[in-house]
């Protein structure tokens, strides 16, 4: 006798530098998961080299998934369908993820089910709660993309702006690499921005009085680096930053990276009158802006929802969007190729 009245689902996530694979039931329970990180990989270069992360995800792909199906005991006859993250991210890395759903696909005779990692993003916040989160405004803020959308469903997402240069997770990483810090340098920018005066540099906050929805975090990232080296220098080994200037530089930073993400969402919010904002990516883990999100929506009246802490970076959980797909026959074909995404509007 079958074990399931409907079958779970394989979920493939390798957008970036996490490899991971989840078994996911239809009600959103998750049977057995695994993520396989990267970080020590790339920590010596102190940001992704797409070319590592591809080859590691080669090696890693295939046991990740085993290990899901293992920690779920369920056999691959006991699968409905194989969904995987085919945009956007890292071109070599998406292929691999997308080659093992495929070739799974065909082997284990099941339908393939294709998703945008930013929407499965945004779906953590779906997953956490006991309510529908949608309609909404939508903020992704990952290593890669800083974007807003109006929601009015899981798979119903108007793009409304995003960044022109770096995204808010890449500027972390960048000033922690300036001061040293390690890599991913979210957490630890974060660790040392708690101990230091965030109104010590008055850093810029580009385009937040403009009246659009796009960012720019590249002008940050200057204003950092000349309050660390100067202008004109670039070797940041030989700078001797103390404690406290460390902590004062990255408090400000923070503040200001966190007050434009506010302010935007506080916009978008009033402009659409959607009174829920959900939130979701790696930088979704940051503390102060958590708060800060948190403070606004008392102030305005809307309601916030989150992605827990586990499910802000790279996951393969949040792929159970796929299941909102399945429920609308939406497969894709075996023929399908990754969108990277070079151009913006995701
Ligand atoms: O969503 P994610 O795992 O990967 C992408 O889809 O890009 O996000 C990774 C990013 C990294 O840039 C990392 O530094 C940042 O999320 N991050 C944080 C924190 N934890 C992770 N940024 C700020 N504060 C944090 N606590
Ligand atoms: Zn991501």
């Amino acid at each position: 006798m079958a074990r399931f009245l409907v079958m779970p689902i394989l979920t493939i996530e390798s957008t970036c530098d996490e490899t991971a694979a989840a078994i996911i039931a239809e009600d959103g329970r998750v049977l057995g998961d695994c993520v396989a990180t990267q970080e020590s990989l790339h920590e010596r270069f102190q940001g992704v080299v797409p070319e590592v992360a591809a080859r590691a995800h080669v090696e890693r792909i295939l046991p990740v998934i085993d290990t899901a199906l293992q920690k779920a005991n369920v056999s691959p006859a006991e699968l409905q369908a194989v969904a995987v993250a085919d945009r956007p991210g890292l071109a070599g890395s998406l292929l691999v993820g997308l080659m093992a759903a495929k070739t799974l696909a065909v082997a284990w005779k099941i339908p393939l089910v294709a998703i945008n990692h930013l929407h499965a993003h945004l779906y953590a916040c779906q997953l956490a709660s006991d309510h529908d989160v949608y309609p909404s405004i939508g903020l992704v803020v990952s290593g890669g993309h800083t974007s807003l959308y109006q929601c009015s469903g899981p798979l119903d997402l108007e793009y409304l702006g995003g960044t022109i240069d770096d995204a808010a997770g890449e500027a972390f990483d960048k000033i922690a690499a300036m001061l040293q810090l390690g890599f991913p340098g979210g957490p630890a920018v974060s660790k040392w921005a708690a101990k230091g005066d965030r109104t010590a540099y008055p850093f810029p906050r580009s385009m937040v009085h403009e009246d659009h929805f796009n960012f720019s975090f590249s002008g940050l990232k200057t204003a950092v680096r000349y309050a660390i080296v100067g202008p004109g220098h670039q070797d940041f080994s030989q700078v001797d930053v103390d404690d406290t200037r460390k902590a004062n530089l990255c408090a400000s930073f923070e503040a200001a990276v966190v007050d434009v993400l506010v302010s935007k969402c506080r916009r978008a919010v009033e402009q659409y009158n959607v009174r829920r904002l959900i939130v979701g990516g790696g930088v979704a883990a940051n503390k102060f802006l958590r708060e800060e999100l948190a403070s606004a929506a008392s102030t305005d009246g809307f309601e916030l929802i989150i992605a827990p802490f586990r499910l802000c970076t790279d996951n393969a959980v949040m792929g159970a969007l796929a299941w909102e797909k399945i429920k609308r026959d939406q497969f894709a074909p075996l023929d399908l190729d990754v969108t990277p995404g070079l151009q913006r509007g995701f």
